[in-house]
């Protein structure tokens, strides 16, 4: 992907590859979409996808492959223990990261599993850019905490801070000096900050954190998954490392952490996981675990065809071909937001855009999740499946209360190399008809409300019959279009 100028003056990004394989996908009508809405809950979770148009509730598992991961897939070697194929992702993860050790796992969480029941002690503190939910979940479970300690920034909606997920290193030192070293189980860098809306650190915000870490004898634990959006950042974004080819900067930014872990559903393939460090002393204790919960050590929950598909997957990482997709489209999607007077979170970061749900549904107030609201509303409106990541994601305290987030937040993931230009306008242009027809949008409340990670499947009803008055105008505005 490339920025290419037109004669017009636009700036269209143009797709730097061929689709030569496709799958079918269905508009229904709106009065279906409302009904399946209804029978899902109000969750975007519960939906089938055979109910859904576009599916940007995740850019997790859904990214398109290139032919070369495919053609590696059917070379794959079949065996519990010792595959070769094992070898072959080993080798290419010491040659890209630079890092000694590599523990494979089915997936990200599976990561954070290992590295909580480790290095988590009850009482103790993760001090972290920012939390993801799967991630302080593990913390919690093992007795820890989650402490946040990213950038004002970072939370500011609209900005131009080109890294908006930035640890605050006063915040760092403050949190360090109040907890004492010895509370703190690790500080965790989150790459693309998911939950502030992708937004990514610089290389410079790591390297300082990570002399901090060193100084104090603090482990310094790097979340990988969206490494690919970071990359991308830090390369166009960072004055320092423009002439620098993505392989060192990978490279430079590894040297700089003692575990790093990434989901590969996000980084590189469709499955899997992994965790690496160069320190034998850290290895030991998770490799113990690996066997317990994931597999052998050669393939930890991942099938081999899988694995070949990861190893290609993560060299293909080095390609700002590859990488650029989805920015440039998140980019694209917002500028045509912003152009309409949607509120959206900016600088566009990567992994997806984020609307505003506080300010585009400023009459809903939180305790009626206001982002899972227009996350439902935008499926009745479009067939766009996203995301809730506001008030609803959050866990409620131990004494039952309910935290209000800080952002409330409707992301639209684009998938990898997934969506055409014209799947980017039809966002943008059934977005636009929501907002000005917000005032129809209505609150939820919980009819059943799973205890962890209730986001996941937890059933929400509207409060009122605004769902069915939405429709309705949608109907009355689009007459016979889907
Ligand atoms: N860390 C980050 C930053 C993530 O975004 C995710 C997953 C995980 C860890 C967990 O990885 O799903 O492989 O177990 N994020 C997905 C999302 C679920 O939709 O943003 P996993």
């Amino acid at each position: 992907m490339s920025k290419v100028t037109f004669l017009s003056g636009e700036n269209i990004p143009i797709e730097m590859h061929k689709v030569r394989m496709v799958q079918k996908i269905n508009l229904l009508p709106v009065e279906d979409r409302l009904a399946y809405m209804k029978e899902a809950g109000f969750n975007t979770f519960l939906l089938k996808n055979r109910e859904v148009f576009l599916d940007m509730l995740t850019d997790s598992g859904v990214n398109a492959m290139s032919e070369n991961q495919y053609a590696a897939m059917m070379q794959a070697d079949d065996s519990y223990a010792g595959s070769e194929t094992y070898y072959r992702l080993e080798s290419v993860i010491q040659d890209l990261f630079g890092t000694e050790y590599f523990l494979p796992t089915h997936q990200g969480r599976a990561c954070e599993n290992i590295i909580s029941q480790v290095f988590v002690k009850p009482g103790t503190v993760a001090l972290t850019n920012y939390h993801f939910t799967t991630t302080q979940a593990h913390i919690v479970v093992n007795g820890g905490t989650v402490e946040e300690i990213i950038s004002d920034e970072g939370l500011t909606i609209q900005s131009d801070n080109p890294f908006k997920g930035n640890i605050d290193i006063d915040k760092l030192n403050e949190s360090i000096k109040r907890i004492g070293k010895e509370k703190v189980c690790f500080v965790r860098i989150e790459a693309g900050t998911n939950l502030v809306g992708g937004q990514p650190v610089s290389m410079r915000n790591m390297r300082e954190v990570s002399e901090i870490c060193r100084k104090h004898g603090i482990l310094l634990v790097f979340d990988a998954s969206l490494l690919a959006d970071n990359l991308y950042f830090i390369k166009t974004r960072e004055e320092a490392y423009k002439n620098v080819e993505i392989k060192d900067i990978m490279r430079e930014m590894m040297a700089f952490m003692d575990i790093s872990y990434f989901s590969a559903r996000k980084l590189g393939a469709a499955r899997g996981g992994g965790i690496m460090t160069s320190n034998k002393e850290l290895y030991l204790p998770m490799r113990e675990l690996i066997p317990l919960y994931e597999g052998f050590l050669t393939y930890g929950g991942m099938s081999v065809r899988e694995m070949e598909a990861l190893a290609v997957g993560l060299v293909e990482t080095t390609d700002m071909d590859v990488i650029s997709q989805t920015p440039i489209f998140v980019e694209a999607l917002c500028n045509e937001l912003l152009a309409k007077g949607v509120p959206v979170v900016t600088p566009p970061g990567g992994l997806g855009c984020h609307v505003d749900a506080k300010a585009f549904c400023s009459h809903i107030p939180q305790e009626q999740y206001p982002a899972g609201a227009l996350a439902a509303a935008l499926f009745i409106a479009s067939g766009v499946r996203g995301m809730e990541r506001g008030t609803l994601s959050e866990m409620r305290n131990a004494d039952g209360s309910q935290p209000l987030a800080v952002m409330e937040l409707v992301r639209l993931a684009i998938p990898k190399r997934v969506y055409t230009l014209s799947h980017i306008k039809y966002v943008a242009d059934r977005i636009a008809w929501l907002y000005k027809n917000r005032h129809l949008i209505g609150g939820l409340e919980f009819v059943e409300e799973p205890k962890v990670l209730r986001f996941f499947f937890g059933r929400l009803k509207p409060l009122g019959d605004w769902a069915d008055q939405l429709a309705k105008q949608f109907r009355k505005d689009f007459g016979d279009s889907l």
